[in-house]
């Protein structure tokens, strides 16, 4: 029989100690000790651990090989039905790779992983549905709302509801599916261990053993994992550091609008997004992803800018939202979302210094519509814009889109793929583009399009908000001007 014993596991990056510590010596983080009880296998069982390794050591000992001798490793991607997805993950699902879901509670991974599942039998090929998170019942339930039960789906998808790893891989192994997923690693227990399901020996344990069958078997294993409140993994990072990609189903819950990005990805790019509406027959691809993240407006609305940035390979125009207003009490409330708070910051800062756009006093409120976030210079302008557009109460002209980076002088700096992203705002109906000018040449011209090239965003603020309703007026406050005046840089 196994002797229980207890360890202190680190519950950030799963160093075990024998003795309670304050700090762990591995990773540095305070408190994050929690004792564990493990079954330490005695000799006889260790032996035949071993034994039974030595019958699925399917890898066969590592030799060193010439670079252009190894063996090629491109293999057929499996399609996951969704082309999407497909698109993210890099051409497809890898045979043998370990891939991890993470989003939050509610956000539709359980759907989509079902959907994917309908998509991997389409074609012919079975796979393994182990769901220690709902009953076969409530996986039913979803299959039949998703409208898959008839289909091949319905035989070829094998449902297992249990949360001992062991048996999912048990089955894996007996019946050799194309694809097994698990939803969710932190449902999953190991039998040897105590720790309850979640804790990061459960998890670490359970991923490890899922990698071995991904590896060894050549099946693709893909887990789903919650997502904490800061935004993170639950469990621990090795599990990040474990698997071949890290994808991330987010948008508003409240909201239709579902991305798909890869945080990692040994097998493709981590620059791509998917983008899904999330409706009653499930998820669904979005034909026209550059319109997506677009709020139609009746009438030109002060506060909204249409950015022109870009997602990997493909542009995608996006509204940016801002609210200003007069403080309260207290120090002046700044809320983001889907916008980086420190880009942000640097923006308030610019605008006060540079633009003329006083903002310290003010709360500030900026989103991005749909749900998205984005993490790229692009962004600079068309936030500013929004800002100046909210605190003067004034639209930005209906038509108008802006794109590039503001730097710490108030000069605009040029981004990455601009004819692509102009021509996408064409294609899209868009009349006028404000975006820096180059460094040397000129804008690109787009048909249709009026290209307005400015170096400044002092500039930038004057020509976006002069040809609102109010015509060509001047709305520059006398302290404005004088700021103005104190900061002569590029001003
Ligand atoms: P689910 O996939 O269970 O989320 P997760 O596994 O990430 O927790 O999806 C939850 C939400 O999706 C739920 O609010 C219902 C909604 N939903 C749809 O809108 N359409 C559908 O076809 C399905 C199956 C679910
Ligand atoms: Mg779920």
């Amino acid at each position: 029989m196994a002797r229980a014993e207890s360890r202190f596991v680190c519950q950030t990056c799963g160093a075990s100690y024998l003795r309670w510590e304050g700090q762990c010596r591995a990773c540095e983080s305070w408190n994050t000790l929690v004792e564990t009880v493990v079954r330490v296998p005695t000799r006889a069982e260790e032996s035949r651990a071993a034994g039974r390794g030595a019958v699925r050591g399917a890898r066969p000992a590592a030799e060193v090989v010439a670079l252009a001798d190894v063996l090629s490793p491109i293999v057929a991607r499996i399609a996951t039905g969704l082309g999407e997805l497909d698109r993210v993950l890099g051409g497809g699902l890898v045979p043998g790779s370990l891939v991890l879901v993470g989003g939050e509670p509610g956000v539709g991974k359980s759907t989509l992983l079902l959907q994917v599942a309908a998509g991997v039998v389409a074609p012919g090929g079975r796979v393994l549905y182990a769901t220690g998170e709902e009953s076969g019942a409530q996986v039913r339930l979803r299959a039949a709302r998703l409208g898959l039960l008839d289909g091949p789906a319905g035989s070829a998808i094998d449902v297992l509801a249990a949360s001992e790893v062991g048996r999912v891989i048990e089955h894996a192994r007996a019946t050799e599916p194309t694809l097994v997923v698990v939803d969710s690693i932190q449902t999953m227990t190991v039998d040897e261990l105590d720790g309850p399901a979640g804790s990061v020996g459960q998890v670490k344990e359970s991923a490890l053993r899922l990698m071995d069958l991904a590896k060894g078997d050549g099946i693709a294993v893909i887990l789903v994992g919650h997502v904490t409140k800061d935004g993170s993994i639950a469990g621990p990072k090795t599990l990040e550091h474990l698997v071949d990609a890290v994808l991330e189903l987010g948008g508003e819950r409240s909201g239709v609008l579902r991305v798909v990005r890869a945080t990692k990805n040994r097998f493709g790019s981590t620059e791509e997004i998917g983008v899904f509406e999330l409706g009653e027959g499930g998820l669904i691809e979005v034909a026209d992803p550059g319109r997506a993240f677009l709020v139609e407006h009746d009438q030109a609305a002060a506060g909204s800018v249409v950015a022109a940035t870009m997602e990997g390979s493909r542009p995608l125009l996006v509204e940016v939202q801002a609210l200003v207003a007069t403080a309260g009490f207290g120090t002046p409330a700044r809320r983001v979302s889907g916008i980086d708070p420190n880009r942000l910051a640097l923006i308030l800062a610019v605008l006060g210094r540079r633009a003329g756009v006083g903002l310290g006093g003010h709360d500030v409120y900026a989103n991005l519509a749909g749900g998205l976030a984005v993490a790229e210079p692009g962004l600079d302008l068309p936030l500013a814009l929004a800002l100046a557009s909210s605190f003067r109460d004034r639209p930005v002209m209906p038509g108008t889109v802006a794109v590039g980076e503001v730097g710490l002088l108030g000069e605009l700096r040029i981004v990455g793929g601009l004819e692509r992203r102009l021509r996408e705002a064409a294609r899209l109906g868009f009349q006028r583009a404000i975006v820096p000018v180059a460094g040397r040449g000129k804008a690109p011209a787009v048909a249709g399009l009026e290209v307005i090239a400015v170096a400044t965003l002092r500039e930038a603020i004057r020509i976006g908000l002069a040809s609102g309703p109010g015509g060509d007026r001047d709305d520059e406050s006398d302290e404005e001007r004088r700021a103005a005046r104190s900061a002569p840089v590029l001003g």
